[in-house]
């Protein structure tokens, strides 16, 4: 049977993008699969009274069971009541395919959707996103739609070559699909390895300097839809302490590269008020659970080892809120 997100206690984007807009930061929209992020995203966002779009990909939506997902989301609504400080969370499908995942997202219990129809021929994007819009807001569920694409490879998401947001087409998509928010692509990519080591510069301590965004984009889009809701994917910022505590603790991972936080600051300046991080939290959960087995070999109960890597997530979440998106404090 169809349940109303609103049922759940949950809230759309359209309000807190506005004020996102209006107060010059970025709502966080962190992915979660399992209970520990879940818990994490929570309290982290409680304690610093932040808005918060929870995000599910398809992959998490399979991974964690769409049954399990609603109570889950309706769970972390009565949590943060029970915290003392109702924020506003919004449950968003993240990099939704088909015009029927949205559907079916919606009717569980979802209250905003991005339709990525950014790999198809500009027309077959229009169509598609503006098929999700019709129906989504007949439930008053917010869309967030895609020009342009991303590199990375993911679960779900795969490109192996970026092709900047062409700003001359924004105006005409936004018009004629009527989306709530528009994703682009301005140098940012998915995953933990997001440039080549030969497009970076390299520091004195060897530390990998990517690419600045293109802010040059950024600023003509926003010329063209002036006020419109700016999101962006794939703006981990790869934190090399993580990456460090990893590889030293039997992990192989190479060329791992984010985005800088200054970046990410600048952009929840502008029109950005959705800012995308998932790899970030994977890379702290696994430098926490490997620290900790290979200190202590014997343990094996999980809440010894899920705990410390929820706290350290907690942790992070708190530092993106108030040092980065500048969401802290708006709720
Ligand atoms: O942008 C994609 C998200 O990081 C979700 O990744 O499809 O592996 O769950 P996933
Ligand atoms: P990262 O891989 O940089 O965390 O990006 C996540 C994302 O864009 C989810 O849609
Ligand atoms: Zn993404």
């Amino acid at each position: 049977m169809a349940v109303s997100y609103k049922d759940l206690g949950l809230v759309n984007t359209r309000e807190m993008f506005k004020k996102a807009m209006e107060g010059g930061y970025a709502i966080p929209a962190y992915n979660f699969n399992n209970m520990e992020q879940l818990q994490a995203i929570i309290q982290a966002c409680v304690e610093t009274k932040s808005p918060v779009i929870l995000q599910v990909s398809s992959g998490a939506r399979k991974y964690a069971n769409q049954t399990l997902l609603r109570y889950m989301a309706e769970g972390a609504v009565k949590m943060a009541a029970e915290m003392g400080y109702p924020i506003p969370i919004a449950l968003h499908l993240d990099h939704g395919d088909t015009y029927e995942l949205c559907v079916s997202c919606i009717e569980s219990g979802f209250s905003s959707v991005m339709i990525d129809g950014s790999h198809l021929p500009y027309e077959e994007n229009v169509a598609l996103t503006k098929k999700v819009v019709e129906y989504a807001h007949k439930y008053d569920v917010s869309v967030e739609g895609e020009l342009g694409v991303l590199a990375g490879i993911e679960d779900e998401v795969s490109a192996e070559k970026s092709s900047y947001t062409r700003p001359e087409e924004v105006e005409d998509f936004v018009k004629k699909t009527g989306v709530d928010s528009l994703a682009i692509s301005i140098g940012t990519s998915h995953g933990a390895a997001k440039f080549k080591p030969e497009q970076c510069t390299r520091t004195a301590d060897g530390v990998l300097i990517p690419p600045p965004l293109r802010f040059d984009i950024l600023e003509e889009i926003e010329k063209r839809i002036p006020g419109f809701p700016i999101v962006l994917h794939g703006s981990s910022s790869v934190p090399v302490d993580a990456v460090k505590i990893i590889n030293s603790h039997g992990g192989k991972l190479k060329d791992a590269v984010g985005i800088p936080e200054d970046q990410l600051r600048k952009a929840a300046s502008m029109s950005v008020c959705k800012i995308n991080i998932d790899s970030d939290g994977r890379l702290w959960f696994t430098a926490a659970i490997r620290e900790l087995f290979d200190e202590k070999p014997a343990e094996f109960d999980p809440r010894k080892y899920l705990g410390p890597a929820r706290s350290k997530l907690v942790e992070m979440y708190k530092h993106k809120n108030i040092n980065v998106l500048g969401s802290a404090g708006k709720a």
